[in-house]
């Protein structure tokens, strides 16, 4: 009898512990790739600036390099109807959400929505809670594929709990979703977010600046320098279905094409969502080039999912490695300053050994061929020094493609 009673225990604590792990599995094996609203339009959203961007994404070959998902962040939220139902802002979105969603799936896109797990969102319009269930159902109704949960309003939550129950609606709703917690590493959600969501934010809000801090009273938002050293100590927690997220991209919003070059190329070091944050519909060609790099992308897509880390600090210059699938790796150099730098690297003197992912480059026992991620160019093999320039707020971004011993010559 008391066997049985022991036995019975056991079993509920099992089940009860399942019920927090419900997530959408096989879904962001690699880092997400899309576009959000935020960081270039705030709250001016409408469908039609959802359509057109949908547009922009196909026609800029944005698609073609993998960019999937048109994010609408805050104020796209209308009243709740009497039921408790959320309804899309009927003026802004007069076709309503189902044939936005329509619309963008015809693109071969995926729609993305912003909601945020207090009594309101950062805008101030309705949230999710105590909402979570009929909220999931409503979005699985519309076609929606990737909900942003975000932290506003949430005083005297605890935030694991909140966003397992958002994601246990979701899993009840029954549409696949990427769940990202928006959650700006308040709680190290790092430590709990991966067996509830498919990404989380790890910092405050980005700025469109390259190494500065934006005071907004009671808080930052932050350059893109301060957002990756915010970075540090986080790699371990990321892979293949659970990424860190330090901030969708300001690529294209205003900072130098060097600048931009150097904030993408750390986001495919970081293994990190690219999320672009400008105006597709009216970008540059410079930006264009930046945000399409498939050879950057492929650093950031590798399906080994390891995160990079900083190697070195060497005259004003940071080394970043990391790890890739068929044994290759990406090396990154980042000119922090805003004056040029030379690099000589003699590799045979470099011992890069990676403890979390057991990797090591063994630059004495083996070659690789280094190209050039930005000029496309091939720089030879690690037998020779790595001789170059680096410009100021700028990168030198390789891909060190191992060569088996008969490519060797
Ligand atoms: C927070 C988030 C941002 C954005 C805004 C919207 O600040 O961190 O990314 O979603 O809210 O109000």
């Amino acid at each position: 009898m008391r066997k049985t009673a022991i036995f019975f225990a056991a079993v509920v604590v099992t089940a009860a512990a399942n019920v927090g792990a419900q997530k959408f599995e096989n879904l962001a094996l690699t880092p997400p790739m899309g576009w959000n609203s935020w960081n270039h339009f705030g709250c001016d959203v409408t469908e039609e600036l959802i359509r057109k961007t949908a547009d922009a994404m196909v026609f800029s070959g944005m698609r073609e390099a993998g960019y999937l998902y048109i994010n609408i962040d805050d104020c796209w939220h209308g009243e709740r109807d009497g039921d408790g139902f959320i309804q899309p802002d009927a003026e802004r979105f007069p076709s309503g959400m189902r044939a936005l969603a329509d619309y963008v799936h015809s693109k071969g896109l995926k729609l993305g929505i912003y909601s945020d797990a207090g009594w309101t969102t950062c805008a101030g319009r309705p949230g999710g809670r105590g909402h979570e269930y009929s909220d999931a159902l409503t979005y699985a109704r519309w076609g929606i594929d990737y909900l942003k949960y975000d932290w506003c309003a949430t005083d005297g939550l605890n935030a694991e709990g909140a966003y397992q129950t958002m994601g246990a609606a979701l899993a009840s709703a029954g549409r696949p979703m990427v769940f990202s917690i928006c959650e700006w590493g308040n709680n190290r959600p790092w430590e709990w977010g991966g067996g509830i969501g498919h990404m989380w934010r790890t910092t405050g809000d980005i700025a469109a600046c390259f190494d500065c801090e934006v005071d907004h009273g009671d808080w930052s938002s932050w350059g893109v320098m301060r957002i990756l050293d915010m970075q540090d100590g986080l790699r371990v927690h990321a892979g293949p279905g659970h990424w860190n997220d330090p901030d969708m991209m300001e690529v294209g919003n205003g900072m130098s094409e060097s600048e931009d070059r150097a904030h993408f190329s750390m986001w495919a070091m970081l293994a990190a969502p690219l999320i672009a944050g400008n105006d597709l519909r009216t970008m540059s060609e410079a930006t264009r080039r930046v945000l399409t790099n498939r050879r950057v992308i492929e650093v950031d897509q590798d399906p080994l999912g390891v995160q990079g880390f900083k190697y070195a600090e060497r005259d004003g210059l940071e080394i970043w490695f990391k790890p890739l699938g068929g044994e290759d790796w990406a090396m990154c150099i980042l000119n922090r300053e805003a004056l040029p730098r030379q690099v000589r690297l003699r590799w045979q003197d470099e011992l890069v050994a990676d403890e979390h992912s057991g990797r090591e480059t063994l630059f004495k026992a083996r070659l690789y061929r280094v190209r050039d991620l930005w000029s496309d160019a091939d720089m030879g093999t690690t037998r020779e020094a790595l001789i170059a320039e680096v410009p100021g707020h700028d990168v030198l971004m390789v891909r060190l493609h191992r060569l088996l011993e008969a490519e060797e010559q």
